[in-house]
């Protein structure tokens, strides 16, 4: 089983294919953290709560009849705030005598086949032959405060989840200051911590670093996740690389206000924490109510950067995304926003579908501008009633137009906001998100709708279901444009005025929830000025994500890379535009490490260009399952190589490889031999294009002829595919 529980030693053991996790109930029933890392036998772990002689300053417990037991330097399974632990804790809570000192101990455990659903939150799940849970109850005997530590064990996956429920077992009221998803108290600082930054259309810049004394972290407070920082981390040894090493990688799955804290204290012990941010929450709990934080995902991989992304992206594929959608093929899609921004009407879209039509395109996105009054981005977010001066005729029979054409009809969406100048505003100026007495910031002319009021929910919600309830649409792009503040809600009363910004989030999940379970046949593309809530909350609604709203196909490489650390190659929204910085056939090859679509004017397109995009349609059919479901391998990182990116996927069975490789500047070595991952040694691989056969070995070992033979060869945005099957 892959949770086992040593009555003798009070010792848990969670075991994955490729992972143990262990802890254990010490005296006075402290929960202490023992182990996280490789598979090990069953032996003796409690030494590894040991961390030295503690200093004279530490407090310790003199109930615990150990002179080396402080909990000032003791790995904990949930340290808390307060009680003799000084460094940062993953709970405090302020109690009914107003301080914050918070102890919880173990009290049970129990084990029970699956998974549970964590209430009002996206989550992975499990049906009962495929996860193991574990739930620790702990219990702050003064506060009556209950927590409940849940652990799933997906064992063949190398993935362990966690989350937390705090319970009011108390008398008196009490506030949450903290409450972090999960805790990991590891014993040296000998690690790198890999994470992507970035900004509106330079998302997912991968950086690595050791990690360094004192407290590091990266963070939103932006109410929603943000392109500045994405909700993930990884730690791997200071000489893993993408296929050797050990990489264990965090992802926490929440859109909202997020932390991952590292402490690093003087012993060289780091401390990582994962979950909501601490700044701008607290929540508080009347006797008897409970609060869920979100869940975080560990996976672990002695296979360098690039096992843990694999394992993250098979695990998301099956165990967050849609299950209706993560393996059922998607519709090759055109996007109007690049080709028409808000300037397109009825005619207009229908010859789009037609040109898309011919090129074997299979859906229309109409994106932004189809409502209200919205010439531009200035008005109208809140009125979700057609422009039929736009759309003459109306929507439905725009759609029946575009249909007869054999093609199917997407529309976008900014379901969370309100323009000021909109009819909704006008109604209901205190649904926009404001603290009395200030004024509202603008951020692209427009407010953020109250998404923690129900009333609001219910009313935005029934505006989307008249028209999603009357109109054929398969695909819905929801999208999110400005970031929150002066953050607080007229519906509160000021002692939960706290509690903001988690709500708006369970808002936004709620009316998420409620749309895609009353249309579950539709595809929801989430979308957040790009990629900007790229997140695993989005994820179990949305199966793909539009990646950034910057197509330039060199852009687009780091773009990628950085967002395929976590995130499966499947939910990567990347389309072809009109960019002019590479080839059509390199903008295709980069499109297609990713959902693949078109985002330009289909009628504008040279009959040269038209026989290229009939190609790549080809092409969309012929990878789609190799790249949705194969093994991704980062092989030359555009943040690490100026000259050259490359990757590769290969099939589960390993019988075909694609591999492809583009020119981002012009390298000065034009001889390139490239070694490929993740062959089968024994296997002999025929190269489609030439005819040549190769045994995996040799291309593993000694490698693909990648040398210029041509000047055009080394320019910048040029691009080889390497189409490999085993015979
Ligand atoms: C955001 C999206 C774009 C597009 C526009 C429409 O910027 O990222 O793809 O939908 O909004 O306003």
């Amino acid at each position: 089983m892959p949770i086992s529980f040593d009555p003798a030693k009070r010792l848990f053991r969670l075991d994955t294919k490729t992972s143990t996790y262990a802890f254990f109930v010490y005296r006075e029933n402290y929960l202490v953290h023992l182990y996280y890392g490789a598979k090990i036998p069953d032996s003796d772990l409690e030494y590894l709560m040991y961390r030295g002689k503690f200093d004279s300053l530490s407090p310790w417990n003199t109930k615990v009849d150990d002179p080396d037991f402080s909990a000032d330097i003791t790995p904990f399974e949930y340290p808390t705030n307060g009680a003799g632990d000084m460094r940062i804790a993953a709970l405090s809570v302020r109690n009914g005598d107003g301080n914050a000192v918070t102890d919880v101990r173990y009290v049970s455990h129990k084990i029970t086949p699956g998974k549970p659903a964590l209430e009002g939150l996206p989550a992975t799940f499990a049906d009962d032959s495929q996860a193991e849970t574990l739930e620790v109850e702990a219990v702050d005997p003064v506060t009556g405060v209950k927590v409940f530590l849940l652990y799933t064990v997906f064992a063949d996956y190398g993935v362990t989840t966690r989350s937390v429920r705090v319970e009011n077992g108390g008398s008196a009221p009490v506030t949450l200051e903290r409450a972090f998803s999960g805790c990991l108290d590891l014993p040296t600082m000998d690690w790198d911590m890999v994470h992507v930054y970035g900004r509106w259309a330079k998302e997912n810049t991968t950086v690595r670093h050791p990690l360094q004394h004192g407290i590091q972290g990266i963070q939103s407070k932006r109410g929603m996740t943000g392109p500045n920082h994405n909700p993930f981390v990884a730690l791997c040894q200071h000489t893993a690389t993408e296929e050797q090493g050990e990489a264990m990688g965090l992802s926490l799955v929440y859109s909202g206000n997020f932390a991952f804290d590292i402490e690093v204290d003087t012993r060289g012990c780091p401390r990582v924490l994962a979950g909501i941010n601490p700044t701008d929450f607290r929540w508080r709990l009347e006797p008897g109510e409970s609060f869920t934080t979100p869940e975080v995902v560990m996976a672990y991989s002695e296979e360098g950067l690039g096992g843990m992304s694999r394992t993250f992206h098979h695990f998301y594929l099956d165990h967050l995304c849609p299950p209706q959608w993560a393996r059922k093929k998607r519709p090759l899609l055109i996007n109007s926003w690049e080709a028409a921004f808000f300037d397109f009407d009825d005619d207009k879209l229908v010859e789009f579908a037609q040109a898309a039509k011919e090129l074997g395109i299979e859906m229309l996105v109409m994106d932004d501008g189809w409502f209200g009054d919205r010439f531009d981005d200035h008005r109208a977010l809140g009125d979700w009633q057609v422009n039929e001066e736009k759309l003459k005729g109306g929507l439905a029979s725009l759609i029946e137009r575009v249909n007869a054409l054999g093609i199917q009809f997407g529309i976008w969406y900014e379901p969370e906001m309100i323009s000021p100048d909109s009819d909704l505003y006008r109604a209901h100026p205190d649904w926009a998100v404001c603290a009395p007495g200030r004024e509202k910031s603008m951020s692209r002319y427009q407010c953020v709708l109250d998404m923690t009021r129900k009333d609001v929910r219910d009313n935005i919600f029934q505006q989307m279901y008249d028209v999603i309830s009357k109109n054929n649409i398969a695909y819905i792009k929801w999208d999110c444009n400005r970031h929150i503040s002066e953050a607080a809600s007229a519906a509160l009363p000021p002692e939960r005025q706290g509690e903001f910004f988690h709500r708006y989030v369970l808002g936004v999940y709620d009316l998420m929830g409620r749309i895609t379970k009353a249309f579950p046949h539709i595809l929801l593309e989430n979308c957040s000025s790009g990629g900007g809530r790229f997140d695993p909350g989005m994820l179990y609604y949305a199966p793909q994500i539009w990646a950034s709203d910057n197509t330039d196909p060199i852009e687009r490489l780091s773009i990628q890379f950085g967002a395929s650390l976590c995130y499966p190659i499947a939910s990567l929204g990347a389309h072809v535009s009109a960019s002019q910085r590479a080839s059509l056939e390199t903008r295709g090859n980069v499109a297609m490490c990713g959902t693949f679509g078109y985002e330009l004017d289909p009628r504008k397109l040279t009959p040269e260009e038209r026989e290229i995009v009939k190609r790549q349609v080809a092409d969309y059919h012929k990878y789609y399952d190799l790249i949705h479901y194969g093994d991704f391998y980062r092989i030359t990182s555009p943040t690490e190589d100026p000259y050259l990116c490359r990757w590769q996927f290969v099939s589960p069975d390993k019988k075909q490889v694609l591999f492809t490789q583009v020119v981002m500047r012009q390298p000065a070595n034009n001889y390139q031999l490239q070694r490929l991952p993740g062959l089968d040694p024994a296997a002999w691989y025929v190269d489609q294009e030439t005819g040549q056969t190769y045994s995996g070995a040799l291309l593993m070992h000694a490698g693909l002829d990648l040398s210029a033979r041509t000047d055009n060869q080394l320019h910048d945005g040029y691009s080889v595919v390497k189409y490999l099957v085993a015979r």
